[in-house]
């Protein structure tokens, strides 16, 4: 059918620490796109399908050990790919997807200290054939970020309710993994106005994608 001369869709993540404000900028970059005639899926993980978002139920708010959680986030990014990524891709549609496997680099070892070397294997299994596009990092210091989260007064997660080392480690694990992937992960100076950020992350769409 027409669909298999179509190509492919590009891959585009978002990461950063809590209170970073990525996910108010993905409607912003899904119209971006959208205004130049394409589709685009937008996304989340953990969840993105009915059972990822039972497990994103349960990974924000369950206590558990560090390893089921790095595995539970892996689990439901299997079945992400399976029913939501992969195929938007092959219809020549856009995923923008609110984080990805880097996110595992940096909260699961990076915060929570587990060893890293397990994530490249389960990263092979996972989608050993698939990396983001472009992955736009949303970058601030994490007393900036935390302050941010306590003035929106809204019940928080186990992983904002961490404490400020926890998120300057992530923060630290994000900017090691963009130093080792320049061209793939762009880094946005997320302490600005709304305003400039939303030029940064569609100067830096139309730079790398469009
Ligand atoms: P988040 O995008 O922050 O959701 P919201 O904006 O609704 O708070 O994602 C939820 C949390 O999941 C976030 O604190 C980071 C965590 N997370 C991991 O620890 N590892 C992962 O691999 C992923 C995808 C997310």
């Amino acid at each position: 059918m027409s669909q298999t001369n179509k190509p492919r869709g590009k891959f585009v993540t978002f990461e950063g620490i809590d209170g970073a404000g990525k996910s108010s900028h993905i409607a912003g970059a899904a119209a971006l796109v959208r205004g130049r005639g394409l589709n685009v899926v937008a996304t989340r993980e953990p969840g993105g399908t009915a059972l990822g978002e039972k497990l994103r139920e349960l990974l924000l708010h369950e206590a558990m050990h560090l390893e089921t959680e790095a595995l539970l986030m892996f689990a439901a990014r299997r079945e992400h790919l399976e029913r939501v990524i992969e195929p938007a891709l092959q219809r020549g549609e856009w995923v923008i997807c609110d984080r990805f496997s880097d996110a595992t680099y940096a909260y699961q070892s990076g915060g929570r200290g587990l060893d890293s070397g397990k994530f490249e294997q389960l990263e092979q299994w996972v989608h050993g054939h698939l990396q983001p596009d472009l992955t736009l990092l949303f970058d601030l210091p994490s007393a900036v970020a935390s302050r941010r989260i306590a003035a929106q007064a809204r019940e928080t997660d186990r992983f904002e309710q961490e404490r400020a080392e926890f998120h300057e480690r992530v923060r630290l694990a994000y900017l090691e993994r963009a130093a080792l992937a320049p061209r793939r992960i762009q880094v946005i100076d997320a302490d600005q106005t709304p305003e400039i950020i939303k030029i940064l992350v569609q100067e830096a769409l139309i730079r790398h994608c469009l």
